[in-house]
């Protein structure tokens, strides 16, 4: 398939439409102020440096179905951005500086709550953090959590189909939106604002358009699903000797009772030692003496079962695990304050790392019960082509999900050591391939693994991805060069 004419259009055609776009959305609906404009031009990581004619900042749906009309009409390119903190540079303008970013922050409303249903209507610009809030203001929860809840917003939520850490008990962003409202390519509006939990007719539009990363259509509004909120919660956090330890506690967890197993997050060594010596206000969670332990990990749970003794069921785990050697040390957490400090440890491994220099992050999954033979296996691998890289995996262990990323050497130049970012990255690939799992787990494709997806997802899939793609947006002007590599 030929390159989309929008990915080599000049900069010019773009800028041509600058005083119609500013006749549909107003003055404050067009930013062209460089500096204005430069926040939406990089990602989270600093990964890329993009260019844009403009930020456009439609205030409804209509409005933002008129900018697409008008862009597809002139085969100018968009890029649908929402708190930009994709890990995978999924919402940055190409360096050509001939496509608009387009940003749905004013998009910010939730429409509707009902907690019979157990449902929320909200616009797609909204922040995890504030559809949360909505969720709690009704006495119910909405599940997915992330780092960067209180930037990212549900549109790329979706689109991007984000994890998270309660995907072990909640499922992916596909698991937690019933319907979408969806701004199509040629500008119409698809409204798929659907509650229901039953809907077999015919394909299932919504959760195409959901880990799409924009390219597909403009997610503008959902319908995300609501859970009873847990009444009682308890942290517990563990030092284990080894990965299958780490593994057997899961599951003996699961097996006392799955549905109150909100998150159970696994952390190394070397990953809780940096947080500790970066992050201030960090302490170390059992006292002096486990600097010495292999493995962590970081238990949620959660009930909302009236009478449940969690704390008295999860001390009583804890005591058998430690009598069959799989448990070192626990606590179990004895307050808010502690619980959060607990999540703290957790929560700032991505920052830890960032501060520590260069860092390459592998989001990759494989079967639970592959995971140590690939955390030791990528490891080994790693060390052997960057002597001195430091190895921090940690994250979503209960989902089988990895972020096996590698720390530059200490005093390492970090230019240098990124230059080595693809090799570290097909190492550790490699690994993943070989136990059957997936080089991208929960943060996309986005430009950053487009490579990958040529040689690891190309022949019947990789052609039927092109075909949708081709079929919902021949021109090619959502998000180009995002998700598929160019053909
Ligand atoms: C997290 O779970 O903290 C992020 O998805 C991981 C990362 O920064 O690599
Ligand atoms: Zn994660």
């Amino acid at each position: 398939m030929p390159n989309t004419p929008t990915e080599h259009a000049p900069a010019g055609k773009a800028e041509a439409l600058l005083p119609e776009l500013r006749t549909l959305l107003g003055d404050a609906g067009v930013l062209t102020d460089p500096a204005d404009c430069a926040p939406f031009c990089t990602d989270w990581r600093s990964l890329y440096n993009g260019r844009t004619p403009a930020v456009l900042r439609p205030a409804s749906t209509e409005q933002l179905a008129a900018v697409v009309r008008l862009c597809q009409a002139h085969g100018v390119a968009l890029v649908p951005q929402g708190g930009n903190t994709s890990m995978v540079g999924g919402a940055v303008p190409s360096e050509q500086g001939n496509q608009f970013v387009l940003t749905l922050g004013r998009m910010n409303r939730v429409r509707s709550v009902d907690t019979l249903d157990m449902t929320m209507e909200v616009d797609a610009g909204i922040t995890l953090a504030a559809a949360q809030q909505a969720a709690a203001d009704a006495g119910c929860l909405f599940p997915l959590s992330i780092g960067s809840e209180g930037t990212a917003q549900i549109g790329g939520v979706l689109s991007t189909n984000a994890g998270g850490n309660n995907t072990v008990r909640y499922g992916n962003a596909r698991d937690l939106a019933l319907g979408l409202e969806v701004v199509m390519a040629d500008g119409t509006v698809w409204n798929g604002m659907r509650r229901l939990r039953k809907d077999n007719t015919g394909y299932c539009l919504r959760q195409l358009f959901m880990g799409s990363e924009g390219t597909l259509g403009i997610i503008t509004g959902a319908v995300l699903k609501m859970v009873p909120r847990p009444q009682t919660s308890e942290a517990v956090f563990c030092a284990l000797p080894s990965l299958p330890a780490v593994l057997d506690l899961f599951q003996r967890f699961q097996r006392y009772d799955a549905s109150a197993v909100q998150a159970f997050e696994y952390m190394s060594s070397p990953g809780l030692e940096l947080v500790l010596s970066l992050i201030p206000g960090t302490v170390r969670p059992l006292g002096t003496a486990d600097a010495g332990y292999p493995h962590y990990a970081l238990i949620e749970l959660g009930t909302s079962r009236a009478g449940a003794d969690l704390r008295g069921d999860a001390e009583r785990l804890l005591e058998e695990a430690m009598e069959a050697g799989v448990v070192d040390d626990a606590v179990v957490s004895q307050s808010v304050a502690q619980r959060r400090a607990l999540w703290k440890l957790r929560e700032e491994h991505s920052e830890s790392q960032r501060i520590a220099g260069g860092s390459v992050k592998n989001d990759v999954s494989v079967p639970v019960s592959r995971i140590p033979e690939f955390i030791e296996r990528a490891t080994a691998a790693c060390a052997a082509l960057v002597p001195g890289v430091r190895a921090m995996p940690f994250g979503h262990i209960g989902d089988g999900n990895i972020h096996f990323n590698l720390v530059q050497p200490e005093g390492a130049d970090r230019a240098a050591f990124m230059a080595q970012s693809d090799a570290i990255m097909h190492t550790v690939d490699n690994v993943v391939e070989s136990l059957g799992g997936s080089f991208s787990a929960e943060h996309g494709i986005g430009r950053l693994k487009t490579g990958l997806m040529e040689e690891r997802r190309g022949g019947p899939e990789l052609e039927a991805m092109r075909r949708i793609k081709q079929a919902l947006d021949p021109l090619g002007i959502l998000n180009p060069g995002k998700v598929l590599p160019a053909a």
